[in-house]
């Protein structure tokens, strides 16, 4: 191969490339920014033209564009569907960031951007080693792109575009690189990622904001009310007090758990990074359980009455939240929504009355690591890390992930190269070059082992 010197040659263009993307607020979320989206889907249309594909197209949706491109090398060859994300996490509170979320800057080693890491840099390196490959003669088999701008807000468009587009998108294995391993000499491969239901809620008092002296003490405050509810939905022990939420949850046996917990875990560091005295949760479980294998409830958003400068003496008459819950094998996401809108319109005290709003949902997936994609990924990662690959479970989800498996009945390896301290969704949201090269690096041997493996 001679991979590598292409690399050394391009690397400065590459990460050029890289930067005019992570400029363009790509932030899904906010309607504001819809012709900012549309901008990064042309762009990388463009780039994966540039690097190689025979073809690369605009697939228009009802909502963020769909960037689809595809090389056929040879028909007999296995093909590799890259999943990726271009769409970004909102910027805010923009006064957090060192500096401007969306005028990146490298500073110790680390580019800092909305987006560097989730997913734009991990999706980037994709489009680059594709370029490597295409260039240097090394493309062992046919490569498909489908890239999106609605992961950050629940990818309800491409479930469609699966069904509707199945020939079209026929692969032996989906690559994502949108996830975490556990450290820069410690590789590691997500087998599992959570499942999400995410809601909103609405809690209504009074018809209209009170004199908080006139009235306070004597008309249901719906901030207290909401507050006193939340609280109630975990126990002393911190387990999840909505009943039948843990029915349908795979509890994994003692050996499985040990094998989790072998995964290098420095508890110290973990709190140090954060800057917390000690950490919090189920009783029983550990760190790496309680984000991996255990499901969650928290609270992301919490707001109403008056938060401007100074005192307002006010009783308000609503009060919201935003509320997410993540679901391991063998929860669904529409079964525990339910589950929790019940439990949430029962615990209302008389006096205030309550809505809960469904948002997106998703569910959870385990891999096998016995699998050809799985071992390819792994040998990949170990011919350039020069160790072995670390299974783990990852916290966060891919919704498109299970949907992929449903819709398409293809199996999904989660080759990520971010770490859990790359601040994705905050402030100051950063990923380092030797991350952003090494994922470079390192995927051309997928392609090449996974070739090899199925031949
Ligand atoms: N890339 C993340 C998911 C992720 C991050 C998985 C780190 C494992 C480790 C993805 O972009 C994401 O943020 N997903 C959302 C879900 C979506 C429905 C909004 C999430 O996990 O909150
Ligand atoms: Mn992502
Ligand atoms: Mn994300």
């Amino acid at each position: 191969m001679e991979i590598q010197s292409y690399l050394d040659t391009h690397r400065e263009r590459f990460l050029e490339e890289l930067f005019d993307l992570l400029r363009i607020p790509s932030i899904s979320a906010d309607s504001r920014f819809a012709g900012d989206v549309r901008r990064a889907a042309e762009f990388v249309r463009e780039k994966l033209i540039e690097a190689g594909c025979d073809t690369a197209q605009i697939e228009e949706t009802s909502g963020h564009p769909i960037v689809y491109g595809e090389k056929i090398v040879d028909p007999n060859l296995p093909t590799v569907l890259v999943y990726g994300h271009y769409d970004v996490q909102p910027s805010v509170p923009d006064d957090l960031w060192t500096t401007p979320p969306f005028e990146p800057q490298v500073r110790d080693g680390k580019i800092y951007a909305r987006g560097a890491c989730d997913d734009k840099g991990q999706m980037y390196m994709h489009v680059k080693a594709f370029e490597v490959m295409a260039a240097t003669g090394n493309l062992h088999c046919n490569v498909k792109f489908m890239i999106e701008g609605e992961e950050e807000v629940g990818s309800n468009n491409l479930g469609d575009f699966c069904r509707n587009n199945r020939e079209r998108l026929a692969a032996d294995v989906i690559l994502i690189s949108d996830t975490s391993m556990i450290a820069n000499d410690i590789p590691s491969i997500d087998v599992g990622l959570r499942g999400l239901s995410y809601v909103e809620v609405e809690v209504t008092g009074p018809n209209r904001d009170l004199h908080s002296g006139v009235y306070g003490g004597a008309v249901a405050n719906p901030i207290n009310v909401l507050c006193s509810m939340i609280a109630g939905m975990h126990d002393e022990n911190r387990h999840i007090t909505i009943p039948g939420f843990y029915d349908d949850v795979n509890e994994l046996s003692a050996d499985e758990r040990a094998e989790l917990n072998k995964a290098p875990f420095d508890l110290e560091a973990y709190k140090q990074d954060l800057d917390i005295s000690d950490v919090m949760g189920e009783k029983g479980f550990t760190t790496l359980e309680r984000t991996g294998i255990r499901p969650t409830l928290d609270v992301n958003g919490i707001w109403g009455g008056y938060i401007g400068e100074g005192a307002k003496t006010v009783l308000p008459s609503k009060a919201y939240a935003k509320i997410s819950m993540r679901l391991v094998p063998n929860q669904n996401s529409d079964k525990v929504t339910e589950l929790f809108a019940d439990y949430f319109r029962k615990a209302a005290p008389a006096g205030v009355k309550v809505e809960v709003r469904p948002h997106h949902g998703g569910e959870p997936v385990v891999t096998p690591t016995d699998s050809v994609p799985y071992r390819a990924a792994a040998r990949a990662m170990e011919k350039t890390f020069g160790k072995v690959p670390i299974p783990t479970r990852g916290g966060g989800s891919i919704p498109i992930v299970a949907l992929f498996e449903k819709e398409l009945g293809i199996k999904t390896v989660l080759m990520g190269f971010g770490l859990d301290s790359d601040a994705i969704h905050s402030p100051n949201e950063h990923y380092g070059l030797f991350n952003f090269y090494k994922g470079i690096e390192t995927i051309p041997w997928f392609h090449y082992y996974f070739a090899e493996m199925n031949g």
